[in-house]
């Protein structure tokens, strides 16, 4: 895979029969924004709106995530989002490690095309994943600082946070997301990337 340009990579990943979550989509949810973004997003898979829209993040989550955007001041359509695996896992459960190695050779190779500067990592099993880490490593033990993700010759500054969904189901979390996301704020100014101005909600 690791030959191909944007096209191969879409179509091959939109045929995949790599494993059995593709006899249960509607979809195969590839990723969306700027394929040159200098900020990516990465989450762990399709819920049912995605699965059903062929989209990531546009459910219950996805408003999360367009709030988080709008509090970095910045646009959907300027980042790059993905998921670790491309087809929904039956009644959202946790990616199975088989399907994660399967579905993450995607992931790494939308990486090194779109070579983002800056990279949001939201929930454990991305995190792993991305990180090289194990299946017992949590949110809580890596997030707080400034991480490098490296693909081959390609690195670039990660920052690691709660996923959308989770703070929906355990909002006292949230104090610890915002200081995630200032962090993220940080390395997104450092590597000079412009942002629209911040609207406070409240
Ligand atoms: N959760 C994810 O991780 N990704 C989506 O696309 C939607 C919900």
């Amino acid at each position: 895979m690791a030959w191909m340009d944007w096209n191969a990579l879409e179509q091959t990943c939109m045929g995949c029969q790599r494993c059995a979550l593709a006899d249960g989509r509607h979809n195969v949810v590839f990723g969306v924004g700027s394929r040159d973004a200098e900020v990516m997003f990465v989450g762990e898979g399709p819920g049912e709106n995605e699965d059903l829209q062929g989209e990531p993040f546009v459910g219950a989550a996805g408003e999360d995530l367009n709030g988080i955007l709008s509090l970095a001041g910045l646009k959907r359509e300027d980042v790059y989002i993905a998921n670790v695996l491309k087809c929904r896992p039956p009644g959202n459960r946790n990616p199975a490690p088989a399907e994660v190695a399967c579905c993450a050779t995607y992931l790494r190779r939308q990486l090194l095309l779109v070579r983002p500067d800056v990279l949001l990592i939201m929930g454990r099993f991305a995190m792993q994943t991305l990180l090289g880490l194990g299946p017992d490593a949590s949110i809580g033990s890596q997030r707080g600082r400034v991480h490098e993700v490296t693909i081959g010759d390609f690195g670039t500054k990660a920052v690691v946070s709660y996923h959308p969904s989770y703070l929906l189901r355990a909002p006292d979390e949230k104090a610890k997301a915002w200081e995630d996301l200032t962090l993220f704020r940080r390395l997104i100014r450092e590597a000079g990337i412009k942002l629209a101005p911040v609207h406070h909600t409240h």
